[in-house]
């Protein structure tokens, strides 16, 4: 399979840190005193043995949901990359592996990192995963990405050629973004698509989002819940829709493959996008409107039971 060509802007130089200036909005972090202005931990960190048993556990629980309902690419990944042969995986092999396949290479990272900083990485095929991981006693749900969630969830379609390029693309479009403060709208792509993404196999969807191939509940949820919708992906109608951080769902958005996916981002004149954005967004996440092909009209009713805090069943 040949990878779209790339049409870099010329006018960024993405070798270097982007700037942020102290208009655009970024989350507030507190860089730790021990990594440099890139974020990266000196080492990937070594893990005890009870660690690398979490790691197992986990590997081993999403294996009883995911044959079947994860993507083809996502399952090929896991295969090729080895993930589930035992402990938390070395970032160096998988480096030198995605290096060979896509040129990629995974680097590790104390925490949730600064947008700018993580844009920069991922424009230059690095994809920046959580050195530390979850307890037992957070076993099921933590709300900082770790390296199960980062490694399991993302890493397998760094191994796509198209994929891979979409999230370089991605890196890239963080630039554009900033530059018209419109980190919350391009932040919203991020999440239906590579957090919370479905897409279509054999006429079915299947689940190529990290959040939910790396957690116990979501991926029955996306496919067969009748709570959320399915709707097919519109990149402009996406970058203007709400979402939830804690909770599954209101609404997942599909795809017909990555090279649509990577069509519709990169054909997209996101400047003229960004001029007719306003700094809120226009949809509710739970919204089924006229332009949307809609594959299932979901029935809400998980949500106006309560969702997570009210103990809620996820149907
Ligand atoms: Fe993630």
């Amino acid at each position: 399979m040949t990878s779209p060509a790339s049409p870099a802007p010329a006018e960024h130089d993405y070798a270097a840190l982007p700037q942020v200036s102290g208009e655009i909005y970024t989350a507030p972090l507190k860089r730790p005193a021990h990594v440099g202005e890139d974020w990266l931990e000196p080492a990937q960190t070594l893990y005890s043995s009870d660690e690398d048993a979490v790691w197992n556990d986990l590997f081993a629980r999403q294996m009883q949901v995911l044959p079947g309902r994860a993507c083809s690419a996502f399952m090929h990944g896991l295969d090729r990359l080895s993930l589930g042969n035992g402990g938390v995986p070395s970032f160096d092999r998988l480096s030198r592996e995605l290096g060979a396949l896509t040129g990629w290479s995974v680097v590790p990272v104390p925490m949730l990192i600064p947008d700018h900083v993580f844009f920069w990485h991922l424009a230059n095929r690095r994809f920046p995963a959580g050195n530390f991981i979850r307890t037992r006693e957070s076993f099921d749900y933590i709300q900082e990405p770790d390296v199960f969630h980062d490694v399991f969830g993302h890493v397998p379609l760094l191994t796509d050629p198209t994929f891979a390029d979409y999230m370089q693309e991605y890196g890239r479009a963080g630039w554009k973004a900033m530059r018209h403060n419109r980190l919350k709208a391009l932040g919203a792509l991020y999440w239906y698509t590579v957090e919370f993404g479905l897409i279509m196999e054999n006429d079915q969807p299947r689940i190529y989002g990290a959040g939910i191939l790396s957690g116990p509940a979501e991926a029955v949820f996306a496919l067969e819940g009748q709570s959320p919708n399915r709707i097919m992906l519109n990149v402009d109608r996406v970058m203007r829709t709400d979402y939830v951080i804690d909770d599954l769902q209101p609404t997942y958005f599909v795809i017909e493959s990555f090279a649509d996916l990577y069509h519709q981002t990169v054909e997209r004149d996101f400047d003229r996008l960004y001029r007719g954005l306003g700094a809120s967004f226009t949809y509710a996440n739970s919204a089924v409107i006229d332009v949307d092909d809609v594959l299932h009209r979901g029935t809400q009713e998980y949500f106006l039971r309560g969702g997570r805090g009210s103990g809620a069943n996820p149907v």
